[in-house]
């Protein structure tokens, strides 16, 4: 028996309904004979009150010629892409993606994620989805227009606040394992709990995660990332015991050591809290990545000396793993990764430059290596603040915005931050008519530390004047007109 909504939750409804695509398909499916439902997460997010920009449609018949035939009453004639071996058809109306499918049954393989697919009722397609939240339908045919059909509770667990598989959970799981990481990403968006059977379900079948290309695993961790509390996906990550299989490296942060009375900080939660910090801040997946792995390096690098915990470098080590990481998990290999790495490398920098008597070159250094993402930098440290104590976090947070300030006057004053030293490598290599080696790096340094240090000016004669005088300190004679 088809449910009713709540007046709530139907005026709600119906407000997401009012988009013309649905009027559309309702005469068309009308018109066709066939009966046709919108599904999923459209139907979840409208009764969330989220915007949702992929609309499904499920036919009982071809969702192909449904879809076909709904362009043909769309003013503007949309393209129709066919993808016939999966038999659905998808198009663009405004800015929302359209996908038409027609009702299935479906069973899956153990060792394999390509399903073996049959026609069949609105309840079988029901059936087949991930969770109940997801396997609501509307019906959209003039007579039932607007009605909800909702076999597993998913309204119920909407207002609780839960994600539960429709099926067995062992059997939703083993039918996709990707669902696994699902069940955590739309518990740590939503931010609701999974439910107990669901939740043991994913603990016991944690391996199955194995056959699940990395790719996807990726996008399921980057929109936990980008969730409000990514915390809690992590967390739940690591109580169904996924950490060690998609995140190890994470996972290694975990633990307090204890040596002479000297504790060291559990640095898997501090990393949680960091990245909880920084996500009101900043929507930039990259930004927060760097949140993720800025302590990376800690385990390979902490060491007891006199006494205390050390974790010496670890800015640098953690940045040389991020490339690995990154390629490991099928992160991207671009400009993203470099941003990470680069973040990961400078984070302790701003920290010294706390102190009064901060001088204008550090300044400048910080500048000229940190670049464009000097702000992004400062963000990441001021996120870093974990301490307990109100006052501490209080007088860390002006000392911070202390360094902006100056960073701010430095930039304004002497403009270092995407400066190019005006001494290049070629120029080296004309000037002195040498073959490349790794006296042009030395010289090349040296003028610009001379600048950024204010020991010379910031001028091309300044520089190369000091370039012939470094050149001359390793032998190297300025070549004359005639390449002599
Ligand atoms: N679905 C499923 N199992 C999957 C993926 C999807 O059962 N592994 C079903 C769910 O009913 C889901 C619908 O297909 O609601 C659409 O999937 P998708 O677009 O991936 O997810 P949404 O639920 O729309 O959520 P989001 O857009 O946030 O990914």
């Amino acid at each position: 028996m088809p449910l009713k909504f709540d007046t709530k939750r139907k005026n709600k409804v119906n407000e997401y309904l009012k988009n013309p695509i649905f009027k559309i398909i309702s005469e068309t499916a009308d018109s066709l004979g066939v009966k046709a439902f919108v599904i999923g997460g459209f139907v979840r997010d409208c009764i969330l009150n989220r915007s949702d920009k992929d609309i499904d449609i499920v036919v009982l018949g071809s969702g192909i010629d449904l879809a076909k035939a709904v362009a043909k009453n769309i003013k503007n004639k949309p393209q129709v892409t066919v993808f016939k071996r999966f038999g659905t058809a998808s198009l663009k109306f405004r800015d929302a993606d359209i996908e038409f499918v027609g009702a299935r049954k479906e069973s899956y393989s153990p060792d394999s994620r390509k399903p073996i697919v049959e026609n069949g009722t609105l309840e079988d397609d029901q059936n087949r989805r991930d969770f109940t939240i997801n396997a609501m339908a509307i019906s959209l045919n003039k007579e039932t227009y607007g009605q909800l059909t909702d076999p597993f509770g998913g309204l119920k667990d909407i207002e609780n606040k839960l994600i539960r598989t429709p099926l067995d959970p062992d059997i939703t799981f083993s039918d996709d394992p990707l669902r696994m990481m699902r069940a955590v990403r739309f518990s740590t968006q939503l931010g609701f709990e999974i439910a107990n059977e669901t939740f043991d379900s994913l603990k016991k079948n944690k391996d199955r995660l194995k056959i699940v290309s990395k790719e996807r695993i990726a996008d399921e961790l980057n929109k936990i990332i980008l969730s409000p509390v990514p915390s809690m996906g992590f967390l739940l990550l690591d109580k169904a015991g996924f950490l060690e299989i998609i995140f190890p490296e994470l996972l290694n942060l975990k633990g307090v050591e204890e040596l002479a009375g000297q504790f060291h900080k559990d640095n898997f939660y501090h990393t949680l809290k960091v990245l909880d910090n920084i996500a009101p801040k900043t929507d930039n997946l990259w930004l927060r990545w760097a949140a993720i792995l800025h302590d990376i390096g800690k385990p390979a690098t902490k060491k007891f000396i006199d006494g205390i915990w050390t974790f010496h470098a670890h800015e640098f080590v953690g940045s040389k793993m991020v490339t690995q990481i990154f390629r490991n998990m099928k992160l991207p290999m671009n400009e993203k990764m470099k941003y990470v790495e680069k973040l990961v490398r400078l984070h302790l920098r701003p920290i010294a430059l706390v102190s009064e008597e901060v001088s204008d070159s550090a300044l400048r250094r910080l500048l000229f290596d940190a670049g464009d993402e000097t702000e992004d930098l400062m963000t990441l440290c001021e996120a870093d603040i974990t301490s307990k104590n109100e006052e501490k976090v209080k007088r860390f947070l002006e000392n911070f915005r202390i360094v902006r300030q100056k960073l701010k006057e430095v930039e304004e004053k002497d403009k270092v931050r995407n400066w190019q030293p005006p001494i290049t490598g070629d120029l080296i290599i004309s000037t002195f008519n040498m073959n490349p080696n790794k006296d042009i790096g030395i010289i090349k340094d040296a003028v610009k530390d001379a600048i950024l240090d204010g020991i010379i000016e910031n001028t091309y004669q300044a520089a190369f004047e000091l370039m012939l005088r470094e050149a001359e300190k390793l032998g190297y004679k300025q070549i004359d007109k005639n390449g002599k």
